[in-house]
């Protein structure tokens, strides 16, 4: 079978999160099942396309309404150092920008970059039997493929939606509508939710099978989705929950680049401890206590604003017995705020605010906890690479994080976890965390159970098949 994912993030290309993670790992995983799985996304001037050489496979134009003529051309990495085919699509002045989201032309971007995908498969002689997109920023093109006057010969190659974040719609004006390739008339109440255009409504209406990224959270979707409720009550028939996974070959503490010392089961305990001391010479900490980290973008859905109330209740309650280290960006008074704690809980809190993927390895090495509050989590990566390095995972019961960790305190469990995103609820936790790591026996049984745990993507790469052969 031949899949093509198209998407806005695909590491080591370009991430901004997990999503970057997903499209990097599941379409290797899907090529070793012995399918043809290849990944589009835009061409960001990131460092990936400076260090790799690319040949350029197509050229072609559109007019995009009142944003005039496009040209794009598509480039593909040549040596298929990823372990698929990647292909990449460059807009001059839209696409050819250092970042991924966030400019004032956002819209103008992904619409020129959907359509351009579009256009191009429509020139294809061999097509795809699925296009499986990611997200809002691609959640259009089913719609184009199956309603849009230029590409309905697209109409019979089927389609999949992945919902990774169902917070995040996309919504377009209609004073946009323009840059929308010529619909069939009858078909445009497809584009709108709530008087607007919403491209990851319109994903879910038009797409042949929609999946999000855990159980839990596909049902948290009838609930509370940011206004799509009634969407995902109306087509739960065609909606499947299907786990992210872990790609070994990047997260693997034995073998992981970026780590300067490796470690297995084995060795837990000594490799742990050798990258704990790196982490808290670096950031000024005290090796003797328990290290609990927060990595992850520092906005709502992550209960981030929590942080500085729950870090400093805990210290002050818990007389210092703890040490925090926290890496992320995101809203900038949270930003603010938890570089400022810094000069007044010197010795037991640190952060990085940024983005540091090498960091971010180190961390998940080097620590005993990981604390995951978050409000919303469709899946979370973080916990699953924490527990395959031996750090154990504090989390809200909820979303993927419901699905992936089982508290210490039942059967079989392994992690913490809390129901609400409150101070109260999360520094509890904390004190069950100092608790844990004060029975050495405990935690080490603990480690040893979260480093075996089987999250890897063979299972899911397979379910995905299983769901694509369904159509
Ligand atoms: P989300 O996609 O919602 O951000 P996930 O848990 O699925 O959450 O994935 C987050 C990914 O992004 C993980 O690989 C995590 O290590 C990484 N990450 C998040 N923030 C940072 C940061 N500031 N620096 C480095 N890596 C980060
Ligand atoms: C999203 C979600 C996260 C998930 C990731 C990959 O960004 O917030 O929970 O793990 O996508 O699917």
């Amino acid at each position: 079978m031949e899949i093509l994912h198209v998407s806005a993030e695909c590491y080591p290309v370009a991430k901004a999160g997990g999503l970057g993670d997903v499209v990097g790992a599941l379409p290797k995983y899907q090529n070793q099942l012995g399918h043809i799985a290849k990944v589009v996304m835009p061409m960001y001037r990131t460092k990936f396309l400076g260090a790799n050489s690319f040949d350029v496979v197509h050229k072609g134009g559109f007019h995009m309404g009142s944003a005039g003529f496009i040209n794009y051309t598509i480039i593909k990495e040549k040596t298929n150092v990823l372990g698929f085919d990647l292909y990449l699509v460059d807009i001059y002045g839209l696409l050819d920008r250092e970042g991924i989201y966030g400019y004032g032309d956002d819209v103008e971007r992904f619409v020129a970059f959907q359509i351009s995908v579009v256009d191009w498969l429509s020139k294809w002689q061999h097509q795809p039997d699925v296009v499986h997109v990611h997200d809002y920023h691609t959640a259009l093109i089913p719609f184009m493929m199956k309603h849009c006057y230029d590409y309905q010969q697209l109409d019979h190659i089927k389609t999949v939606l992945t919902i990774h974040n169902g917070q995040y719609q996309g919504w377009i004006g209609w004073d946009k509508a323009n840059f929308i390739p010529a619909w069939d008339s009858w078909k445009g109440g497809l584009l709108e939710w709530e008087n607007t255009i919403n491209p990851l409504a319109c994903g879910v209406k038009c797409a042949d099978k929609v999946t999000t990224v855990s159980n839990s959270y596909l049902d948290e979707l009838k609930y509370m989705s940011n206004g799509l409720e009634a969407l995902f009550e109306y087509e739960k028939g065609k909606c499947v929950g299907i786990l992210n996974g872990i790609d070994d070959a990047v997260w693997d503490p034995a073998t992981d680049t970026y780590l300067d010392i490796n470690f297995s089961l084995e060795d837990a305990d000594e490799g742990k401890f050798a990258n704990k001391k790196i982490l808290c010479d670096q950031f000024g900490l005290d090796i003797t206590k328990p290290l609990i980290i927060f990595i992850g973008r520092l906005v709502h859905e992550k209960a981030a604003d929590l942080l500085p109330a729950v870090i400093g209740d805990s210290i002050y309650h818990m007389e210092g017995r703890m040490n925090f280290l926290i890496l992320g960006s995101g809203e900038s008074w949270v930003e603010e705020q938890l570089a400022g704690m810094t000069h007044t809980l010197t010795g037991y809190y640190n952060s990085r605010i940024g983005y540091n993927e090498k960091l971010s390895h180190q961390m998940y090495a080097g620590a005993d906890f990981l604390l995951m509050p978050s409000r919303v989590e469709p899946c979370g990566l973080n916990q699953m690479y924490a527990m395959r390095y031996g750090t154990v995972p504090i989390v809200r019961n909820t979303g993927g994080l419901r699905d992936t960790v089982i508290d210490y305190g039942e059967p079989g469990g392994y992690g913490i976890k809390f129901n609400n995103a409150t101070v109260g609820d999360i520094t509890y936790s904390v004190y069950r965390a100092l608790e844990l790591y004060k029975d050495p026996k405990k935690m080490d049984a603990v480690r040893a159970t979260i480093m075996q745990l089987d999250n890897s993507w063979e299972k899911s790469a397979g379910t995905y098949i299983e769901l694509y052969k369904q159509l």
